[in-house]
């Protein structure tokens, strides 16, 4: 006899939800995630299983983490006076942040479309939810932010630099604003810098170099897109009251000894990441370039590791053969190209119905030099020039 337990103790908001879902990639050649293509050489991987087969697994995380916050805010460049934590990725730190301030009617604000954890985690933690959109140039709309913010003083205002999945940075002007209004009411805003290994700029410097014009200012960054997505290692920094206070809603162990011992076996290789960060933005370039000839296709300048790209309906639908009207054509366009793409083993991200300024819109992380040959003759096959009349 089968058993179905009641889940009654479930909460009616949560069962509403659909658990984040995670798609098979094996054998594909994966462009989703904004991952690192790039795996370590033989040597290197041998070094890091004979470091790994030392970590006491027998023991609490203790020490070694220590080590990994001593020798990340060495590699950061953190200063004395700013103070660092640990999360098991960004994504954990996201939800510490919102437990931690999750007042009743907190409310955390958000640019929109936006990085889709903020949303996501202040609903779980029974925090209101604010998104703004942005211009349809995917610059901060300053009035509508303004206004939202006083409207509703969000607790936090997350603030990704680049942005995902626009890839873009908001200028800083806008960004000092908003900080100075926030910080006004004293709520908090958190520069996300998951990106920031292929950026020009990091909110860092200024962090140090205006301690009290960012006193409300929390910096967020992860070793995910730098080449550790699997060892799930994020880290915040900011003044330590702050660090202080959120040390209190952390879990004490929530940093494996395994994870820790992979990142600093990362940061005393920092070189080897570093080498092919540049080669994911030269490659960056070529493949923008590559993608803005003759395909139809609007390609948006990218500060981090993806590139967000936008097929316009009124040249490719006829190809298509997708019949319909507004945004319903744009919608199945560009599912008809991440259909193509994926039964030819390569898999980006169609967020073509994730927020109405995405209209059409395609994301794909850039990949190996031989990844993203393989991307461009797919795409260029699946977007054949429309016939000149
Ligand atoms: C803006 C932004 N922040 C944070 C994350 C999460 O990173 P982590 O792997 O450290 O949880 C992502 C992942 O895509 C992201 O795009």
């Amino acid at each position: 006899m089968s058993l179905t337990p009641s889940l009654q103790a479930i909460r009616d908001d949560i069962h509403a939800l659909s658990a984040y879902a995670v798609q098979d990639a094996k054998g594909f050649i994966k462009l989703d995630a904004m991952e690192n293509p790039y795996t370590l050489e033989s040597a290197l991987r041998q070094a890091l299983g004979d470091r790994l087969a030392l970590v006491d697994v027998n023991r609490y995380p203790a020490a070694r983490v220590q080590d990994l916050k001593r020798a990340l805010k060495a590699h950061a460049q953190v200063g004395d006076d700013l103070e660092l934590m640990l999360g098991n990725g960004s994504d954990e730190l996201i939800g510490l942040l919102d437990l931690a301030c999750a007042k009743p009617g907190a409310c955390v604000l958000a640019p929109e479309p936006g990085f889709v954890m903020y949303a996501m985690s202040a609903k779980l933690l029974g925090l209101k939810y604010v998104g703004v959109p942005l211009q349809a140039d995917f610059e901060l709309d300053m009035p509508a932010m303004q206004a939202a913010i006083e409207l509703h003083r969000p607790a936090i205002v997350y603030l990704a630099y680049p942005n995902n999945p626009t890839a873009n940075l908001w200028s800083p002007t806008s960004i000092e604003a908003l900080i100075a209004q926030v910080s006004a009411y004293q709520g908090v805003v958190v520069m996300d810098e998951a990106y920031q290994p292929f950026s020009s700029d990091t909110w860092l410097e200024r962090m140090r170099a205006q301690p009290l014009k960012n006193a409300q200012v929390i910096l967020m960054r992860t070793l995910s897109k730098v080449g550790l997505a699997g060892a799930r290692i994020g880290y915040v920094v900011a003044h330590p009251a702050w660090i202080g206070a959120l040390e209190k809603v952390r879990p004490p162990y929530n940093v494996s000894v395994l994870n820790a011992e992979c990142a600093l076996f990362a940061l005393e290789h920092e070189d080897v990441f570093k080498a092919q960060a540049e080669l994911i933005v030269a490659e960056r370039a070529r493949l923008t370039a590559s993608l803005s000839q003759g395909l139809g296709l609007t390609v948006y300048a990218s500060s981090a590791n993806m590139l967000l790209m936008r097929l316009h309906p009124e040249v490719w639908a006829p190809l298509a053969g997708v019949l319909g009207a507004g945004p319903e054509v744009a919608h199945s366009l560009a599912s008809h190209v991440f259909g193509g793409l994926k039964a030819q083993g390569i898999l980006i991200k169609n967020v073509s119905t994730m927020h109405p300024l995405l209209e059409g819109c395609l994301r794909v992380t850039v990949g190996t030099p031989q990844e993203n040959d393989a991307f461009i003759a797919a795409l260029a096959g699946l977007l054949k020039p429309p016939k000149a009349h």
